[in-house]
């Protein structure tokens, strides 16, 4: 479904990603962990479109997307949300989500628009909020309103920024089931997360990064195990029970 073939890209003397390469199958559930500023989003942000690559290619089912823009690349199935969430605050919440359904609808003969929202709503239990302005929701709902956002445009690959962060154990084990369904559907999903035990719980393959580079990658535990994995988190206080 999606190939990196070693992909780059600098800001000034920062790279952000140096010589990225891996494949996600269809279906696939993907971790990517790193320390801050290791360039996850960086990486949301080359795969998602909204930015270009310096050298490299991006390919999605065996085409070469490296030069389609975040529209395009929307429409080939991609969606994702955003590490800190920007909903349109003065719309409600079923008007942002209709939004996605309306503008990034790849699908013609789906069903219409505002059916396709009030079902999204119901998924991520934000029905009962529909006419709220999204400007104030609480943490937890604006969390499930980007969710929401992205669910709306019918991903096939779906792309997940720290989106567990900032909420209460019980709220991230809500959102976990929510994930979990959401891939069980058929969705691929790549999902960020500093949160580790909610990501192990969904993913079955984990990516680490560092400083734009691939240091570790493979089956989830075996990964966190790794002297790579323990180099880059000792002392940060990561998620540290799965590394016992
Ligand atoms: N548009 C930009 N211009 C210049 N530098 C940038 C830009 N975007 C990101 N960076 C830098 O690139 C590096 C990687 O940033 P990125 O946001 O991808 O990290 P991250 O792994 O998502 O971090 P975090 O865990 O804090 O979200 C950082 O040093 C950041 O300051
Ligand atoms: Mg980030």
């Amino acid at each position: 479904m999606l190939s990196l073939r070693s992909v780059s890209r600098a800001f000034g003397a920062v790279a952000v990603a140096e010589d990225i390469s891996f494949d996600v199958a269809v279906g696939d559930a993907v971790g990517i962990i790193g320390p801050n500023g290791a360039g996850k989003t960086s990486l949301f942000n080359l795969i998602s479109g909204d930015l270009a690559p310096g050298s490299g290619l991006i390919l999605m089912s065996g085409c070469d997307v490296t030069a389609l823009g975040a529209r395009r690349r929307s429409r080939l199935g991609v969606a994702r949300t955003y590490q800190v969430p920007l909903p349109f605050v003065g719309l409600s919440v079923f008007e942002n989500v209709l939004v996605g359904a309306v503008f990034a609808a790849r699908d013609q003969q789906a069903a219409p628009p505002e059916a396709r929202a009030l079902d999204v709503l119901k998924r991520t239990g934000l029905l009962r909020l529909a006419d709220m302005q999204a400007g104030a929701l609480t943490l937890l709902d604006r969390k499930r309103l980007e969710l929401a956002r992205a669910l709306a445009t019918q991903p096939e690959l779906l792309l997940l920024d720290e989106i567990a962060g900032g909420l209460t154990e019980a709220e991230c084990l809500e959102l976990v089931e929510l994930i979990k369904a959401i891939h069980l559907g058929g969705t691929t999903v790549i999902w960020i997360e500093h949160i580790v035990h909610a990501l192990l719980s969904v993913v079955q393959r984990l990516i680490v990064l560092d400083r734009g580079r691939i240091v570790a990658q493979g089956e989830p535990h075996g990964v966190m195990r790794s002297s790579q994995v323990r180099e880059i988190y000792l002392g940060m206080e990561p998620d540290t029970d799965v590394l016992q």
